[in-house]
């Protein structure tokens, strides 16, 4: 297969419609594959090394299935806090580590930039799993595969990012990636937690239409898909602060105005209150589906960046 133009993979913003196209559409053929139980072993003989200093689930085992369904092989640090990290060591020296361990790095660190730096320390490709409050790049062609694989397409779609657009990277990286098609966005949140201007700003000289909102209600009425988002509790200097918005959202279908059928509701989750459980069970509850896709993307995008 041919290689994407980076070695690496992480922002949104690095893809265009065409690379996009490519990954999704490997993603097409090998949830195909794994539908009718092939086994695959394109990846064989090659490590991946997952280094994750925040807490997750779904991206790192999601990005180890996949490495395992390509016939490679894993080893992972899953609390790299507790690791040489502890002791003091930079994350330049424990990437110029790990590039003799493994082919392919997937990183999360809790500070913005983290993983440009990483990819900067070695020839081996660093996918950014998330770096603090800034990108979440595979997450987002993920969303933007589950969009598609919900609504039947992107263009043409209204879609409402709602809850923490200030501290969220799965939001940040989705806006960007979404900014490559004909969509609406409205960004529903509370005024403490808005979309940066930075973004807002980008997206618009782009000739994006972005309307802002403080109501979920608004924002339900007005969109094909609601992007839900926990609030970043983690990124908070306050903690009453947190206390105050922490349930600002809850998507429940007892709200006044109850999310139609034709809607689709996405999370990156985990989901702490912000979608009521009586939601699970509305048609285009997508959630976990989108979470399973998370496999197929990454199996995409670990064969299309590993030497
Ligand atoms: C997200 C993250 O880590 O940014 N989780 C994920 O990767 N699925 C969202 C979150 O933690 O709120």
């Amino acid at each position: 297969m041919q290689r994407l133009s980076s070695k690496d993979v992480l922002r949104a913003d690095q893809f265009g419609v065409n690379e996009i196209d490519r990954i999704l559409e490997a993603a097409r053929r090998y949830e195909a594959a794994l539908d009718v139980g092939e086994v695959l072993d394109e990846l064989r003989g090659k490590i991946l090394a997952t280094l994750f200093f925040e807490p997750s689930t779904r991206t790192r085992l999601s990005f180890e299935a996949a490495m395992l369904r390509l016939g490679g092989r894993v080893i992972s640090v899953a609390e790299a806090k507790s690791s040489s990290a502890a002791k003091g060591e930079s994350l330049h020296d424990t990437i110029k580590t790990v590039e003799g361990y493994a082919d392919v790095i997937v990183l999360r660190h809790p500070r913005i930039g983290a993983a440009a730096e990483a990819a900067r320390a070695t020839d081996v490709p660093v996918l950014n799993a998330g770096d603090g409050a800034g990108q979440h790049p595979t997450q987002s062609l993920l969303d933007l595969y589950t969009i598609v694989k919900e609504q039947g397409k992107v263009d043409g779609l209204t879609i409402a990012l709602a809850g923490d657009l200030k501290n969220g990277r799965t939001v940040h990286s989705l806006a960007d990636l979404l900014a490559n098609y004909d969509v609406e966005f409205v960004f529903a949140a509370p005024d403490a937690l808005r979309m940066p201007n930075e973004i807002v700003g980008r997206l618009r000289a782009s000739g994006i239409s972005i309307r802002e909102t403080e109501s979920l209600i608004d924002a339900i009425q007005a969109c094909d898909v609601l992007y839900m988002t926990r609030i970043q509790r983690e990124r908070f200097d306050d903690p009453s602060e947190y206390e105050r918005l922490k349930d600002a959202y809850v998507l429940s279908r007892d709200m006044p105005s109850a999310p139609r059928e034709s809607i689709t509701i996405m999370h990156p989750l985990p989901r702490v209150n912000e979608i009521a459980t009586d939601v699970d069970d509305h048609s285009g509850a997508a959630y976990f589906r989108q979470a399973a896709n998370g496999v197929p993307i990454r199996m995409a995008l670990l064969a299309l960046v590993t030497r």
